[in-house]
């Protein structure tokens, strides 16, 4: 049988990928009197929409509609009851780049043109452009969070050692190769269908219903694929559906909207970037005894999905170790920018950086290895809470970390590193440990389900399809093997199909790497029921006992005294056909043992932790401020994987998107708050060269997860990001070695050279 589950099988459109024949949206076939439309963007930042005339925009060659708020039948929102995010502004403009009307025309080229003759008058108003700013006005899009346990104030005065200490994280573009896109289609009666490029179809599908005041059942949102999402299209995807479908409502005609790069960048919303304040404290031998940390985000102009990436951040501020005496509070600052939304690791990178900073302090403030620190406070296997109440039951921090030192030879390279230092003047290197304990679920219960539907046809071929989208990650690939494994079947009789909301209803977003533990659980009941109906009928067809019915290598062994009876899986469908038993089902998953009390901050948010290490290599030139990752080696922990191919995949692409965040990926608004990183040439993603030079990569071994997690396997579509901090520690330990070693090092990110140089020159005054 071939594609059974922890086989690697190859993703089910790499082909595809490469050679360009899979279809995306814009590849689609167009139908005759199909329209384009383009987006009328706010030039400033904050101001009062005081006129908005469109007149020469509609009066331009090919121009069909041109629309604004007022021309919206339902509610000018994006978001659900009581939120503040218009597609169209309306009075007041927040921040350079938000939508205030579209134009719809027969060519992609006229809407675009005729979008530039919008005139605008918005009369300024000051803007907030910074979370410093924010935090003094407490200018918030929600109140400020708590996270607390025991009694940080009292335990830091005690403390034997107290340390304190500010930085700043930056945010990070997507930068998901397609962009932003929908296509919708009108129907009769008012349906609608949207092929939209998204992580979330039925909020595209409530988004579509909301904006256009109709039933949720008028509006069908199908997604194949998409050119990668990273949580970019988790929420924001709905907007751009919401305008399609707006558009293909008033004209009664197919309308596209496809946002070109700079408008994409310019329009929705990023990595939410922090700063961090915090004081710690300790005693001599490096134990953590009590930390109190402030982490301010910046959301930008509304809510969006905010509130999760706080609890996110709070809830991985501890990361891999135990601290007594705890307080992180959480600001979500409101500035007017872009809306900051989820982005891979989802709050949880932005929360972890806090510790290995505050460890890396304790160790040059001791004069000690910061690695040894870090394992002297690591949690404790089944005895040690997290300051949310979660105990850490299973825990493989310890041999995470054992792995990574040995595979990479810590020893061995770090007096080899220090040698190097020793002679070199002008190259520095730097080692950087990390260990990762990372949540798996949404921090919100009820988001933790998932349907599937499953159809076995008479020749045996299978279809499947479940409420999970298919972004590059290999979920498809991964729950048609779950399918596979119950039938016996070769992976390759089962066609995965797109993600539609007429198929599989009231979904979760595929996001917080929960895919395929609750899509494959999903489909794995739902072929289960198809599999105990097949199993009852051919008892009873061929007379022999249930438990004597064996389903293997894509066909039905039928065991009776004397006369075994061996039929293709085919075979059995088609006989189960002319019995007349369905060979349909729907299968369901809800995620056990989680619970959440949001106000308190309490709770079980998570089914299971997944862990990792990482330790990283780099060069920093002193002279330039450039640098290198000269070699990563990663172990991260997938459970019993489903498919190491697609894990490995998942682990080596998460790692190098961390590091961009990390180093060369630097977003910049002017002083008016617009923004100017607007493409390839002016915003630098990682490129082949940029991966670490020796990247070895493993998964760690015996790891079967001790949950009942799809068979035992573990997420892993987000949690090896958040291993790239490894080189934003190898970096400080490089930049360390350019002083007396003694002295710590603030290194902003991401550590582009003008801030390394910089870092350089504090630790050489
Ligand atoms: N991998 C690819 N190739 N493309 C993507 O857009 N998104 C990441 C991750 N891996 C992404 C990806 C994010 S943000 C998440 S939450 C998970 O995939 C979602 O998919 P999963 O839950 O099936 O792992
Ligand atoms: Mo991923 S940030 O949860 O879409």
């Amino acid at each position: 049988m071939k594609g059974a589950v922890r086989s690697a099988q190859r993703h089910d459109s790499a082909l595809k990928h490469v050679t360009g024949q899979a279809l995306y949206i814009d590849d689609m076939p167009e139908p005759p009197g199909t329209l384009h439309a383009a987006l009328v963007l706010s030039p400033v930042a904050s101001g009062r929409l005081m006129k908005l005339d469109l007149s020469a925009a509609a009066a331009s060659r090919g121009v069909v509609a041109t629309l604004v708020a007022a021309d919206i039948p339902g509610r000018n929102s994006t978001a659900g009851p009581g939120k503040e995010e218009p597609l169209f502004a309306v009075d007041r403009v927040e921040f350079a780049g938000q939508p205030l009307a579209m134009v719809v025309a027969d060519t992609l080229d006229a809407a675009r043109a005729a979008a530039g003759r919008a005139v605008i008058e918005i009369e300024e108003t000051e803007a907030i452009l910074d979370i410093a700013t924010a935090l003094a006005r407490q200018a918030y899009v929600q109140a400020p969070s708590t996270l607390r346990r025991g009694d940080p104030e009292a335990a830091l005065a005690a403390a034997p050692h107290r340390l304190s200490a500010e930085f700043s994280v930056g945010g990070q573009e997507h930068f998901y190769l397609e962009g932003q896109i929908a296509f919708a289609l009108p129907g009769e009666d008012g349906d609608l269908v949207v092929h939209s490029s998204t992580q979330h179809p039925t909020e595209v599908q409530h988004v579509c219903a909301q904006l256009l005041g109709c039933d949720f059942n008028r509006v069908t949102a199908v997604v194949r694929r998409l050119g990668g999402g990273f949580g970019g299209k988790e929420s924001n995807a709905s907007w751009v559906a919401g305008a399609a479908a707006l558009a293909a409502h008033r004209t009664g005609r197919p309308v596209k909207l496809r946002l070109p790069r700079e408008i994409d960048m310019i329009a929705t919303g990023k990595r939410h970037g922090f700063d961090y304040r915090y004081t710690v404290g300790f005693d001599g031998d490096g134990r953590v005894l009590a930390l109190d940390a402030m982490l301010a985000a910046d959301a930008g102009f509304s809510l969006d999905l905010t509130p999760g990436v706080i609890a996110r951040a709070l809830t991985h501020t501890d990361n891999a170790y135990w601290i007594p005496h705890f307080r992180a509070v959480g600001y979500a600052c409101k500035t007017n920018k872009q809306s900051n939304t989820a982005f891979r690791g989802f709050g949880g990178p932005q929360g972890v950086v806090v510790m290995e900073d505050a460890l890396d302090r304790i160790a040059r403030h001791l004069g000690r290895d910061a690695n040894e620190i870090r394992a002297l406070n690591f949690y404790r296997a089944g005895t040690d809470e997290t300051p949310y109440g979660q105990t850490v039951d299973e825990n493989h921090l310890a041999r995470c970390w054992a792995e990574v030192k040995q595979g990479g030879e810590f020893e061995r390279r770090r007096a080899e590193v220090d040698a190097f230092n020793r002679t070199s003047p002008i190259l520095k290197r730097g080692l950087g440990l990390f260990p990762l304990k990372f949540g798996i679920s949404f921090n919100v219960a009820h988001m933790n389900q998932a349907g599937a539907l499953v159809h076995v046809y008479t020749d045996g071929s299978i279809r499947l399809n479940h409420g999970g989208t298919e972004m590059g990650q290999g979920l498809f690939i991964k729950v048609a093997q779950v399918v596979a494994e119950v039938f016996k079947v070769d992976v390759d009789r089962i066609r995965p199909s797109a993600t539609s909301t007429a198929e599989v209803p009231n979904t979760s977003p595929t996001a917080a790497s929960t895919g395929s533990d609750l899509n494959g659980w999903a489909a794995w009941e739902a072929a289960n029921t198809i599999k105990t109906r097949m199993i009852a009928f051919a008892s009873e067809h061929f007379g022999a006992a249930e438990k004597d019915v064996e389903f293997a290598d894509g066909t039905v062994r039928i065991a009776k005294p004397g006369s075994n009876q061996v039929v293709s899986f085919g075979e059995l469908a088609k006989l189960c056909w002319m019995g007349r038993v369905s060979l349909s089902a729907t299968g369901f998953y809800k995620t056990p043992k989680i619970h959440w009390d949001a106000a308190a901050m309490r709770g079980r948010p998570f089914f299971y932790f997944s862990f990792g290490a990482a330790m990283a290599e780099v060069a920093v030139d002193t002279l330039t401020g450039e640098s290198r990752v000269l070699r990563a080696d990663l172990v991260q922990d997938c459970g019993a994987s489903l498919n190491p191919a697609i894990d490995l995949g998942q682990i080596e692409g998460a790692f190098v998107q961390g590091q961009g965040w990390f180093t060369c990926e630097e977003l910049w608004w002017d002083a008016k708050g617009l923004l100017r990183t607007v493409g390839p040439s002016t915003y630098k993603i990682p490129g082949s060269r940029d991966a670490p030079r020796v990247f070895n990569v493993k998964m760690l071994e015996n790891a079967a997860s001790r949950e009942a997690t799809i068979f035992r396997s573990k997420a892993v579509g987000e949690p090896p990001l958040l291993l790239a901090t490894a080189v934003w520690t190898a970096l400080k330990d490089a930049i360390a070695a350019a002083g007396d070693g003694k002295t710590a090092v603030r290194l902003d990110a991401p550590a582009t050279p003008e801030r390394v140089l910089a870092a350089i020159a504090t630790v050489k005054a």
